[in-house]
């Protein structure tokens, strides 16, 4: 099965050779080809070029898309989005002059959604989370990681990740799964933290490692929540089993998470509103992907993440949605790459890389998405008419998604 894309205006994201991600200065450049065709065979990207090049390809299923904009579908590498029910009420609050933090002490944000998931079945759980999925995909995302951290009890963190599972399975688009049982201490743990801990560590862990149910593990390293010795005593037991670390970090303050995480080869630190000269440093020469969560800020009114500072130091950094229900309730990439470029000062170009390769990297499937190069899976956006690809960051709040293309199939 051949389909043969002609006449793309502009192609972007092309890499000839695999790479894994970009760096400082080398995300300003996002390498395309105008006036470009790309053939797409078994679910695969098989060739790309410019028309003039178009080798006679026979028994192609032909697809014009003059005018319009070719890119890799976006990475969605930090979500949350299984759960249960909304939180709307605390949106309302906020409004009303409440902070996150005074929401969170009243027993609401995190322990108000573990509430909601524990009183719900994993049927159900399943539907309202597919529901989003189906969303965000329509949306142009065609990877995502979906974390846990709802659950907060060995029953519920394991039907989370069994959802998750179930996600793997029914759906065409890499989906990767994060253990987060450490996303807050549960109130009859408050007084407690080392036995929530020794729960996660002696109960969840080797129940989820028995069914395979994580690829990787994450905390909420932040004041008030898990504390550094916390986290890495977490990420130390997850090691056993293969889970290498992404982790939430710096979100509120910094406590010199950021460095812990990175000794420990995390594939991620995500979120990053505060970032500090020392934390930059611990980032230089290593393999750990900063991840910033623009919605996130957007929502919440929080800081942005200091995009020119990160790769003004010759740092890499990824772009993801957060998508949950306290802080972030919006899975749409197009929003985090337009708010990039709007409020963190990312150029087109960077925010592009941000949201396609480099995410990839930050969830381990840069060798099957995140650029167009030859083998790697045919998920990509295709656009709607636009003058260039700047009018997606610009237009920042209409739809300039055409179709959505998965392992080679049309699916919006
Ligand atoms: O990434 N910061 C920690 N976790 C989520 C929010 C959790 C919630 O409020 O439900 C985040 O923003
Ligand atoms: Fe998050």
């Amino acid at each position: 099965m051949k389909t043969l894309l002609i006449n793309i205006k502009e192609l972007l994201q092309v890499r000839e050779t695999a790479i894994e991600k970009v760096s400082g200065n080398e995300m300003k450049t996002l390498p395309k080809i105008d006036n470009a065709f790309l053939l797409i065979e078994n679910g695969k990207i098989a060739d790309f070029g410019k028309m003039e090049n178009c080798p006679n390809y026979e028994n192609c299923e032909l697809v014009d898309a003059t005018g319009r904009v070719v890119l890799p579908t976006w990475v969605d590498s930090h979500t949350h989005i299984v759960y249960a029910g909304n939180r709307i009420q605390e949106f309302v609050d906020r409004i009303n002059g409440l902070s996150y933090e005074e929401i969170a002490n009243r027993g609401g944000g995190i322990l108000n959604s573990a509430k909601k998931l524990n009183e719900t079945s994993e049927t159900d759980l399943y539907e309202q989370s597919k529901k989003r999925l189906d969303e965000v995909i329509a949306q142009g995302t065609g990877a995502v990681e979906i974390k846990s951290g709802y659950g907060l009890t060995v029953e519920g963190e394991l039907k989370m990740l069994r959802v998750i599972k179930k996600l793997k399975e029914n759906y065409a688009i890499p989906i990767k799964a994060t253990f987060l049982g450490a996303h807050a201490f549960p109130t009859e743990f408050k007084n407690n933290h080392s036995a929530y801990i020794d729960l996660i560590i002696n109960e969840m862990l080797p129940k989820i490692a028995a069914e395979n149910l994580a690829d990787y593990v994450d905390a909420f390293l932040e004041t008030g929540y898990f504390s550094v010795t916390e986290t890495k005593r977490i990420i130390e037991a997850s090691k056993k089993y293969g889970l290498q670390p992404k982790i939430h970090v710096n979100q509120f303050t910094a406590i010199n998470g950021i460095k812990m995480c990175v000794e420990h080869n995390a594939l991620s630190v995500d979120h990053l509103e505060v970032v500090t000269d020392d934390d930059i440093e611990a980032l230089q020469n290593s393999n750990t992907m900063p991840v910033a969560l623009p919605s996130c800020s957007y929502f919440i009114s929080i800081p942005y993440t200091p995009a020119r500072k990160i790769i003004d130091a010759g740092l890499p950094l990824a772009l993801a949605t957060d998508y949950n229900p306290g802080t972030t309730p919006s899975g749409n990439m197009n929003f985090v790459v337009a708010t990039a470029c709007i409020k963190m000062k990312m150029t087109p170009e960077e925010a592009i890389n941000a949201a396609t390769i480099n995410a990839a990297y930050a969830m381990g499937v840069s060798n099957t998405v995140g650029s167009i190069t030859k083998g790697k899976k045919a998920n990509v956006i295709i656009t709607k008419p636009i003058h260039s690809y700047y009018q997606l960051p610009y237009e920042f709040g209409s739809n300039l998604i055409e179709k959505v293309v998965i392992n080679g199939k049309f699916n919006v």
